[in-house]
């Protein structure tokens, strides 16, 4: 989800509109992908690079999780979306944390959509943590370092269990990804669309769907 600020500027508003817009266009990024029958949506809300903006944005940011986490349970329950967390969520502080933790306990049954929010994650500091679980493990005997194969990686990933990401969409024109699950996208289809985030909707999503369905998969065959 990128360009949040810059749509609040183009409008003389303070950023923190942006983001208010901004997750809003959640919610529409949510039912247009349940209603395609995508299995999982995962949304980068912050990174762990997004501490370097001002105490005032982040405490913003904080403030709009909380009010719209509170708001969307009954949505998520609603519309039987499963809610997942990868990255560093427990940064928030404990209260946020635990009503996080809590939606993920209400919503674990649900199996239309996993909607897996991406906070305080970093991609590098992922792959990083998961070498380190295997250096562990090798150290003290339980695995053989020669037996570490891409599995035990993906294994390690906070992304465990969820399958590999197949389309990769950047909003406002940007053309990076941003320490974005580096991994998991190794075989993503990327499509950046030059609309700002608060202006995604369901016809931005189903564009975005169009291209990806005119793309040739080889994943390195030919
Ligand atoms: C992305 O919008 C939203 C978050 C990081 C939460 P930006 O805040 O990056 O918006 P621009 O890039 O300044 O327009
Ligand atoms: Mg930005």
């Amino acid at each position: 989800m990128d360009g949040n600020g810059r749509w609040a500027t183009k409008r003389g508003l303070p950023r923190v509109a942006g983001h208010r817009a901004g997750a809003e266009a959640v919610r529409k990024a949510m039912r247009a992908a349940a209603d395609a029958g995508v299995e999982v949506l995962t949304i980068y809300a912050f990174s762990s690079e997004n501490w370097r903006r001002s105490d005032d944005e982040i405490a913003d940011l904080t403030g709009l999780m909380r009010f719209y986490l509170e708001r969307e349970l009954k949505t998520l329950e609603k519309e039987k979306v499963r809610l997942q967390l990868i990255g560093h969520p427990e940064a928030f502080g404990s209260e946020l944390g635990q009503r996080l933790q809590k939606a993920v306990e209400r919503t674990a049954a649900n199996t239309r959509l996993t909607l897996n929010i991406a906070l305080n994650y970093g991609s590098r500091a992922e792959l990083t943590a998961a070498a380190k679980r295997l250096a562990v493990l090798a150290k003290a005997g339980e695995i053989d370092p020669e037996g570490i194969d891409e599995q035990a990686m993906a294994a390690g990933l906070q992304t465990a269990g969820l399958p590999d990401l197949d389309l990769l969409i950047r909003t406002s024109g940007e053309l990076r990804l941003s320490n974005f699950l580096l991994w998991q996208a190794a075989y993503a289809e990327l499509v950046f669309l030059d609309i700002l985030w608060p202006d995604f909707d369901e016809a931005a999503f189903n564009d975005a769907l169009a291209a990806y369905a005119g793309r040739q998969r080889r994943f390195g065959g030919r």
